[in-house]
């Protein structure tokens, strides 16, 4: 399977990506997060509240290893993905990998309203992003093909970065 994973920090603009990259490609767009959400009808955070980060990410495991049953598509991973060891692997054996990389204060600025992402809501969101991006950095960069820094650029310009790096072909 040849899917295009863009993976990154919350805020580093992946599903707004995915869309304008699937648009100008087109390949279908699969935003694993909605994939989630459509199969429980829970939102993120209501599954975090429900079942933990842990049930979270069993979810997400899941989600992402059932793409290897659909048409190659330009996928948005939450940032969260590269964490389980498994999904490394997943990543690499179904597509290729984008990095879109993101400072934590312009992700932080691009994000606005914290309470969807409950990694970060509630007091101390600000600390809690830099530490993770800190953590994630390097499981980004080892699980990603190409890497593309999304700093002052709008999405439009970064998704035909994407294309432009990947040599991305039309529809199947
Ligand atoms: C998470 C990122 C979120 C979502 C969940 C966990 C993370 O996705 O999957 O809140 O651990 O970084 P986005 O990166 O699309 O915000």
């Amino acid at each position: 399977m040849n899917h295009v994973f863009l993976v990154g920090f919350m805020g580093a603009g992946k599903s707004t990506v995915a869309r304008l990259v699937a648009e100008k490609v087109g390949r279908p767009c699969v935003d694993v997060d909605e994939l989630i959400e459509a199969d429980t009808g829970h939102k993120v955070a209501e599954i975090f509240a429900l079942r933990g980060e842990q049930g979270f990410r069993d979810l997400e495991a899941a989600t992402l290893e059932s793409l290897g049953e659909r048409p190659a598509s330009i996928v948005a991973c939450g940032g969260g993905i590269v964490v389980r060891p498994e999904n490394r692997a997943t990543l690499h054996r179904l597509g290729k990998v984008v990095y879109l990389r993101v400072t934590t204060g312009e992700a932080l600025a691009r994000i606005g309203d914290m309470r969807s992402r409950p990694l970060l809501a509630g007091e101390g969101g600000a600390l809690a992003a830099t530490a993770l991006l800190q953590a994630r950095d390097a499981l980004y960069r080892s699980v990603a093909d190409v890497s593309i820094d999304t700093v002052g650029k709008n999405a439009r310009a970064v998704a035909d970065e994407v294309v432009a790096s990947l040599s991305i072909e039309g529809p199947f």
